[in-house]
Formats: structure tokens, sequence, C-alpha cells
């Protein structure tokens, strides 16, 4: 028995056009888009009707860095992948894409299968993973080859964390030749972590125990420095890059510059380094660990060259790089130390409506808002057009989503398992209404109505933004 839902008088907006059209929904695909009034859209019956006046109509946000249960300092990120897939549905995020971890001593396929086993069944929405390769050696590069072919297309790499996830320049390099060869991506976390670790030392030994000195130890050019040093290994190896929670005006100088060489050099950047800054890690009382994540807030003159990358296209994507912490109990297992604080923030939910509100203030266009949240992390990690737009066969994930509404974002509210919002008290213009995932109702007028175990495992082509 085929289901159909009509999603009638909306506003269609995707990354390419905005078409003032009705939607029809069948068996979980985009079937048509008609014009509001036509004959066509007049003749079309559906088991529901969604009546989208005076709304957007579009793709669910494709959220391509996130971190389910990350083991991370002695603890683990307190969403799971059911909590963590439903609050993404609330903000409108249909897909996800996590990062699996490969322990060191272990091979990737032990690590994709942990993840596995976590997400099975689990998910509100689909999901896709990433592999962190923590230990780079020929039986793990040979692994990356099989892992490309199953739809694992890309693998992230650390040049931070020494002793944890940190590879070094050699490792690096051989990552990505493989890459170069097997048609995956290597996403790169940027930052000098053996020079880190030393101011870290440093200030610890002067007594800066404060949160605030996470930011400064993690200095805007050990960002910058290890993204050149990044570009230049992936030249090397003839490999592309993406580069991973931008945050460094300077970071992203190396980017642009090698972009205008015309190198395949890709990245991201999150909400968190748009909408806050190192204001907030310098809050007093210990509240700052609240807002510790790597790469780190900067102060707020970075901002702009972040806003200005996004419209000029020298960064394609934002993700949310959610990764939350309770603040009792795990972020404030580094009282007195803030190197033992557990790096990361909580966004899922948040992601599409900061965005949005980037709108309503004039830094992006409503189709750039739907690039770099749908459409652009879909062609990057090989979703597109499956995911990421709506199109005649396309998945119809499709967020209903009210440009007028106003929301106060806070903990009280949010559905993400975790004691405090990075945005508490913050006013944002836009809410997301109706969620349909696969044609599924997950979220029917701010209602959940999904299920854990509706989002499935979702694998990858290799990166669509390469010849
Ligand atoms: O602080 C962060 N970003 N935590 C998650 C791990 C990572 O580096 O992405
Ligand atoms: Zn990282
Ligand atoms: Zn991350």
């Amino acid at each position: 028995m085929s289901t159909r839902t009509l999603v009638r008088g909306g506003l269609v907006v995707t990354a390419a056009e905005e078409t003032h059209a009705d939607v029809l929904v069948e068996d979980g695909r985009i079937a048509a888009l008609a014009a509001h009034g036509s004959a066509a859209a007049a003749a079309w019956t559906a088991d529901r009707t969604i009546d989208a006046t005076g709304r957007y109509v579009i793709p669910g946000g494709v959220d391509a860095h996130t971190h389910m249960e990350f083991p991370f300092g002695g603890t683990f990120a307190s969403d799971d992948f059911e909590s963590g897939t439903r609050a993404a549905a609330w903000g409108g995020t249909t897909t996800i894409v996590d990062f699996a971890v490969q322990a060191v001593g272990h091979t990737l396929r032990e690590g994709l299968d942990a993840w596995h086993a976590k997400a099975d069944g689990r998910c509100a929405v689909d999901y896709a993973f990433h592999m962190i390769l923590s230990d780079v050696h020929d039986s793990s590069l040979k692994e990356m080859d099989l892992l490309v072919e199953e739809g694992v297309t890309s693998f992230k790499l650390f040049m931070a964390y020494p002793g944890v996830f940190y590879s070094d320049d050699g490792r690096v390099l051989r990552a990505m030749q493989r890459s170069a060869l097997n048609g995956g991506l290597v996403m790169m976390h940027a930052e000098n972590g053996p020079a880190i670790d030393v101011l870290v030392e440093q200030a610890l030994a002067r007594g800066d125990t404060d949160p605030r000195h996470h930011g400064e130890t993690r200095h805007v050019l050990l960002e910058a420095e290890a993204t050149h040093r990044a570009v230049q290994l992936a030249r090397v190896a003839g490999a592309p890059l993406y580069v991973v929670h931008v945050s460094a005006r300077e970071a992203l100088a190396e980017l642009v510059a090698a972009r205008d060489q015309g190198l395949p050099v890709f990245g991201e950047t999150c909400p968190q380094y748009l909408f806050l800054s190192a204001d907030d890690l310098a809050e007093p009382d210990f509240e700052g660990a609240k807002y510790v994540c790597s790469t780190p807030l900067r102060p707020r003159e970075h901002q702009a060259a972040l806003w200005r990358g996004l419209r000029t296209d020298d960064l394609q994507v934002v993700s949310t790089d959610h990764c939350p912490f309770c603040f009792r109990g795990q972020k404030e297992l580094g009282r007195g130390d803030f190197s033992r604080i557990p790096n990361g923030l909580p966004g899922v939910e948040n992601r599409m409506d900061l965005l949005h509100q980037a709108v309503v203030d004039g830094h992006i266009s409503r189709r750039r808002w739907i690039e770099i949240a749908c459409a652009a992390p879909a062609r990057m990690f090989g979703l597109y057009p499956k995911k990421g737009t709506v199109a005649p066969g396309s998945d119809a994930d499709l967020v209903v989503y009210d440009p007028s509404a106003t929301q106060t974002l806070s903990a009280r509210t949010h559905h993400m398992n975790v004691d405090y919002s990075a945005y508490e008290g913050r006013t944002v213009t836009g809410r997301v209404e109706t969620v349909l995932s696969r044609g599924e109702f997950v979220i029917d007028r701010r209602t959940y109505t999904g299920r854990a175990g509706h989002g499935v495992y979702t694998p990858r082509a290799t990166c669509q933004y390469l010849g």
C-alpha cells in the first residue's frame, strides 16, 4: 500500500532555487513538485496534507560532524544515538554523519562495528559514519580501502591530542597518500598538538588553571600553522583535504590561499565559532567550562572572517561538532585544571535555527543557508541528491519551517541530553514546525512522533566535489 503526503502552500527553498510549489511525497520519496494552484497540483490526492502556507519547505538538515557517546577525557559525550538523533530531529536535522573511532591497537573494523552496535535500532533519523584514524600503519591503511568500498568514505586525523588521537606528519602523509588512491577524503583536526601541550604545561605551572586558558594555549597561530602543514601534506600526497571546525581567521586565510591556487581543499566551521567567543570561555566561577571545545572559541573579531568565508564559499559547510558533556559531573572534572575539562559543545538541535538567524541578520542568503546546512554537506560526503535537496527522487526528508516564529533557546526546553545550553536565553527568529524523515512524521506540529529505530544506516559515495 502506498502512502502519499502532500505539502501544500509553502515556499520550497533549496540551495539552487526558491519556488512556490506543492510537494508530493510517495513511499518515502519526493514524487513531484508543482506550482501552487497548477492543474497538476490540484489533481493530487493524498492520505495526509500538511498546510505549509506562510512556511518554508526545506530539505532536512545534514549535520556532517557529530560525536554521540564519544569517549573523551575519561568520560563519554552525554547524548547517545537515541537522544542525540531525537534532538537532531527537533532541530530540523534528518541526517547525521557521526565519527566511529579506531582505538589505538585496534582495527578500523573493530571501531566501525562498535559504532554500528551503538547506533543500530536507536536512531530517530538517518545516519552515516566517518572513521577516526588513531593508529595509522600498514594494515589500517589497507582497511581504509575496504571502508571506502562499503560507504565509509572519509577519515578524520588529528594533528592535536598527543597520546590520544594524534598522528604525526608521517602518519598523516601516509593516510593522505592512501586516500589519494582509494577516493577517501581526509578530514583534518588542524592544531599543533605537541606545541599546545607545551603551552598548557607552562600555563598550569604558572597557576593559570581557569577555562579561559584553554583558548589562550590553543593559540590562533598553532591552528593556522597546522592548517598550512595539512594543506602542504595533502599537496605532496596529491589528495583532497577537508579541514574541520575552522575557528581562527588566520587558519581560514590558509584555506583561502590554497583554494586560490585551485587546490581541492575544503573547510567547515560550526555555529559556536560564529555566535560565541572567547568572552564566553572567560565567564567566571568555572562557567567558562561550558564553552571548552577544540579548536577553541576565538575573540569576537574572528567571526567576521568566518561569515565572509561562508559567503565566498571558502568555507563550504557548517556542522555542529556536537559533543555534549554535562556541566555537573563532566565539565567539572576540570575544576582547577582546564586541561581536564572534556572538550566539546552541544548543538545538534540548534544549527538550523542559528543559521536561519544568520539569514535574518543578513550574514547569508536564504539559499546559502540551505547550501551550507543541507546540500553542501550532502555533496561533500557523498549523500546528494538522496539527502540535502527537495527534488523528485530524493528522500522525503522535509522540514516545514516557520520563519516568523520566535523562540528562546534554553536547556529547560531543548531535547539534547545535557544540563546546559551554550545559547541559553538567546532569542532567535524561526522555528521547525514539522519534520518528515523518508516520508514519516518525526515532528508533527511541534510534537515528537518519531521512534528509535526509524533512522537507518546510510552508506555514502565519495566526495561529490571532486572530478
Ligand atoms: O572539542 C571538540 N571538538 N570535541 C570533539 C572532538 C573533536 O576534536 O572534534
Ligand atoms: Zn576535532
Ligand atoms: Zn569533532
